[in-house]
């Protein structure tokens, strides 16, 4: 019988000034993961129920969250490779292999609109450890001709929801699914692919930001002249509130997208749209679920994890760039002059998440998720704020901030 100790080390020199919750490396991560995913089960965990404590709610695949089961064993696999020496000896890539198979129906039938770019998201992280996987490659290039078919050429953007002509809807989150293009277009060389998802960004960045660079959430188009006709909300308080996932989803899809292009309009963006959400970011640091909701308003902890990750990868290019002190001066308004980078303010969310959320005796690792508080589901575990939980840690260790969590035997 012994108790796993979690000891984490800062990297002196690294910019992070605070400490990270101690439960981005919990060994809970290993073992409820581990019983989640220890058979194959053919349906998919999206968000858990109100019982004590809480458990998973299973779907059948054809969902647009299946994604993230698999690719949170993609996540467990590499924080293996990064930290050898603190393995838990569990085979994640066999049980990642496995989760996705369940996943290739959906290639050539499936009912999740533009969401095919989350269900790529495990057979991009296969292509990064094996660049030729046949069944990874026609996975990536049938998602990625789904997503170009829903394209509208006079709108300029791809369509999210499916709604009768000439309503032709777009909502912010579809931002994160353009990756699958950009994977498509390198492996294809089909060049229209990626100019797909420039003018989708394009016309986002016009269309769905407000003069503050807060967003809405849903811009309906006319599909026949490409005006827009709307700007709504579905997920959030009001129409024009600003839904804080969707602000998650706007920063981190505008710093992907820098990250494929190299475009400096989409650096801008995501500065943008990261400044936004730090300026309104509460004491607490936790995220209601949408910032203009009145108080007592619930919070939504997959905005925070899906916001961390979106800081870092920010912070990753403002520091490839070599322009963190123009950065500093010029580019971050910074609401505290004590955190110096997107990246240390990814860590407070984190922490803020954890001192909220952290719920040790629930399938899912974080309580407090809103899937769609209109809709009456929130207070829930949600696959995908797990998932970029988990993901968070693998990066502070990845971009250096953190050592591996020394696992000792007291
Ligand atoms: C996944 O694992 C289950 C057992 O849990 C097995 O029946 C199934 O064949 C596996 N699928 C693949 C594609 O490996
Ligand atoms: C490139 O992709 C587009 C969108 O899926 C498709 O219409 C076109 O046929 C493709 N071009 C080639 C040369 O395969
Ligand atoms: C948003 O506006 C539409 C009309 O454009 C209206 O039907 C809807 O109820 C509004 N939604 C909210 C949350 O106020
Ligand atoms: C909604 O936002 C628009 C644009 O900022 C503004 O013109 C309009 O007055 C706002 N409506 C409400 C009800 O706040
Ligand atoms: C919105 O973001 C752009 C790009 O970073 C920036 O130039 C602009 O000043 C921001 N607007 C406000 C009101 O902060
Ligand atoms: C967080 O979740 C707990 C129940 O799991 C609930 O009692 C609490 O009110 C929630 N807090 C927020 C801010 O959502
Ligand atoms: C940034 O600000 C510091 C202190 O105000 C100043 O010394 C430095 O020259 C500035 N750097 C740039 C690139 O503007």
């Amino acid at each position: 019988m012994f108790s796993w100790i979690v000891a984490l080390t800062l990297l002196v020199s690294a910019s992070v000034v605070l400490g990270l919750p101690e439960n981005l490396y919990s060994p809970l991560i290993s073992s409820k993961l581990a019983a989640t995913s220890a058979t194959y089960l053919g349906k998919y965990p999206q968000y858990t129920d109100h019982a004590s404590p809480a458990q998973w709610i299973w779907f059948n695949p054809d969902g647009w969250t299946s994604g993230f089961l698999p690719a949170t064993l993609y996540e467990l696999h590499t924080r293996q490779s990064l930290c050898p020496e603190q393995s838990d000896g569990i085979d994640w890539l066999s049980r990642a292999r496995n989760w996705s198979a369940g996943l290739v129906p959906l290639e050539t039938a499936n009912h999740v609109g533009h969401d095919v770019g989350f269900l790529s998201f495990p057979f991009v992280e296969e292509l990064k450890l094996n660049p030729t996987n046949a069944g990874a490659i026609q996975a990536v290039n049938a998602f990625a001709n789904d997503l170009a078919r829903r394209f509208n050429p006079v709108v300029g953007c791809t369509r999210s929801w499916d709604s009768p002509d000439p309503d032709f809807e777009v909502i912010i989150d579809n931002m994160m699914n353009l990756d699958v293009l950009f994977v498509s277009s390198q492996l294809t060389g089909n060049t229209t692919l990626h100019d797909i998802a420039v003018s989708h960004a394009d016309k986002t960045r016009i269309n769905h930001f407000r003069p503050d660079n807060s967003t809405y959430h849903v811009v309906h188009y006319n599909s026949v002249t490409g005006a827009v006709t709307s700007r709504v909300t579905a997920q959030g308080y009001a129409n024009n509130s600003t839904w804080t996932r969707g602000q998650s989803w706007a920063i981190y899809g505008y710093a992907n997208i820098y990250h494929r292009t190299g475009f400096q309009r989409y650096l801008d963006t995501a500065r943008g749209a990261a400044n936004l959400y730090l300026s309104r970011l509460p004491a607490s640091q936790f995220l209601r679920w949408d910032f203009d909701a009145p108080a007592p308003a619930p919070a939504d902890t997959s905005s925070a994890t899906i916001a961390s990750n979106g800081l870092l990868l920010l912070s990753q290019l403002e520091r490839s760039l070599g322009m963190k002190e123009r950065l500093q001066n010029n580019s971050l308004c910074l609401p505290s002059r004590d955190l110096h980078d997107f990246a240390d303010y990814g860590t407070q969310i984190l922490q803020g998440t954890a001192n909220l959320a952290w719920s040790p005796t629930w399938q899912s690792l974080l309580s407090n998720g809103t899937v769609n508080k209109p809709a009456g589901n929130y207070l829930t575990g949600i696959v995908y704020g797990d998932y970029y939980w988990i993901k968070a840690g693998n990066e502070l260790i990845r971009q250096g901030y953190v050592a591996c969590p020394q696992l000792k035997k007291p």
